[in-house]
């Protein structure tokens, strides 16, 4: 294409009433990432020069959200929700003084579209086009603006309420998506009027005005699955199903092995190298890293951690936030493991839960060690070396450090430091009495017969 440069606004002020939320709609998640996050990841993708954003009032974590993906992004508020075309003009500061060759405007609602659609897009703008609008075949189109065409020619777009009966069984569909060539954009928008079932300035209407002005207008298509829109719940949960899909693909085509691939979950940012076997039902929650080599046995879940080369975890193991497992360690069964960094080669194979602490390269933590790392008000670190074994149901109380080499014996509650190479027992005595065991069975056996002898006299 071309080197034509390009402005991407996106329109995300709507609040999205049928999802019957506090949240602003496009700050709904899929892939444990907002909406409105990815359209800016892919506009950015496909090369957009500059980026608008249209928000509503009182909606500042969407505007953080959105300078958190693309910093230099504008955003611009809309006060009033007037309808989609209503809500363009309120970025006029992008468009007005600009000397971009293209205007794409997107919906923050309409998350799943590729940077490979905003570049047909385009292309037909560079080719000659003076405004281009993204349809799609719809398996079920109500709610969705039909092309109203003549042959090739798009007349109108008519949204569900505004339609006729007729123009309802049309199945093309408006994704939502237009591009502009720049120099008509302001007064294609400027002339939109709100004379409409819902009383709004509708940006579909530029066909229209387009259209009387003779501007060359085409239609490109993409598939339903990519440019599906988010206006409810069950939507938001049909696009998180195509995009788990999406990235169940991508992970097996670059070399991961996922046993059942339809029942592991992914979030926008997982990341993992060829050669990692995934079993089935597992959870990767945001911000995981997995190195290759690494089995995450069924039923993990995985937040905001790292599992280094050649680990394994689970079955039923959770990674919680900074989580860092390291080369060759085994994390095993109902083990928690959170802010804890367990090096090289170490173990904590069953029924553990490791928060705020090291464990050493090599180190053994036996069934059932907790670290007591919090005491209602603040949290405390807890240090154990390399080569340490801690013997089962052990509770190390932080903060607390054991050395290198030490020994911590089975069932201990280890309040003080154990230093490197020492043996620690934090338990009772144990007491042992000669045959008590048979005399005291006697003893209840008799009680037992005398009270029985009692009841039947
Ligand atoms: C819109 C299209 C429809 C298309 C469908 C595709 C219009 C008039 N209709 O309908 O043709 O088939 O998307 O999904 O364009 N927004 C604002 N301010 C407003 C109104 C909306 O920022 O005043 C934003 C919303 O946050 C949303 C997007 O624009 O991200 C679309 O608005 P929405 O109300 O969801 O339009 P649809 O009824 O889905
Ligand atoms: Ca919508």
């Amino acid at each position: 294409m071309t080197g034509e440069s390009c402005l991407a606004i996106v329109l995300a002020a709507g609040l999205g009433t049928r999802m019957k939320s506090a949240l602003p709609k496009v700050l709904h998640e899929i892939g444990n990432f907002p909406l409105v996050g990815h359209v800016l990841k892919a506009v950015q993708a496909a090369g957009a020069d500059e980026v608008a954003v249209v928000v509503g009032p009182d909606m500042e974590a969407l505007e953080k959200a959105s300078r958190e993906i693309v910093p230099d992004a504008k955003c611009f508020v809309q006060v009033d929700r007037l309808g989609t075309a209503h809500a363009a003009k309120a970025a006029e500061g992008a468009y007005l003084e600009s000397t971009v060759d293209h205007v794409l405007v997107l919906f923050g609602d309409t998350p799943l579209v590729t940077p490979q659609t905003f570049r047909a897009i385009r292309a037909e703008l560079s080719a000659g086009s003076d405004l281009v609008v993204l349809g799609f075949e719809a398996a079920d189109p109500h709610g969705y603006g039909r092309l109203i065409a003549d042959g090739d020619k798009l007349l109108a777009i008519r949204e569900e309420k505004d339609a006729s009966e007729e123009e309802r069984k049309v199945t093309l569909c408006n994704a939502g998506i237009m591009g502009f060539r720049r120099e008509h954009f302001a007064s294609l928008v400027n002339r939109i009027e709100n004379n409409n079932a819902k009383g709004e300035y509708y940006l579909t209407d530029a066909v229209e005005v387009a259209h009387a002005d003779g501007l060359k207008i085409s239609v490109t298509t993409a598939a339903e699955a990519e440019v599906q829109g988010i206006n409810n719940r069950a939507q938001l949960a049909a696009c998180e199903a195509v995009f788990q899909e999406r990235m169940r693909q991508s992970a097996m085509a670059d070399g991961v092995t996922l046993q059942a691939p339809e029942t592991v979950y992914f979030s926008q940012d997982t990341r993992i190298a060829p050669d990692v076997v995934v079993e089935p039902n597992v959870v990767f929650g945001p911000g995981v890293s997995v190195e290759s080599g690494v089995r995450i046995r069924a039923f993990s879940h995985l937040e905001r951690a790292s599992v280094a080369k050649d680990a394994t975890v689970g079955p039923y193991a959770r990674l919680r936030p900074n989580a860092k497992i390291g080369e060759g360690a085994h994390i095993g069964n109902f083990v928690e493991i959170k802010n804890a960094s367990i090096e090289q080669g170490a173990k904590v194979n069953h029924l553990s839960y490791i928060g705020d602490a090291r464990v050493g390269a090599k180190t053994n933590v036996g069934a059932g060690t907790i670290t007591c790392n919090y005491d209602g008000y603040f949290k405390y670190h807890t240090d154990v070396g390399n080569g340490v074994f801690v013997g089962s149901n052990s509770i190390l109380v932080a903060p607390v450090s054991i050395g290198d080499g030490a020994l911590v014996a089975a069932g201990s509650v280890i309040t003080e430091d154990v230093p490197s190479q020492a043996m620690a027992f934090g338990r009772a005595q144990q007491v042992v009495k000669e045959g008590r065991a048979s005399e005291m069975r006697a003893r209840l056996e008799k009680e037992k017969k005398q009270q029985k002898a009692k009841a039947n006299s």
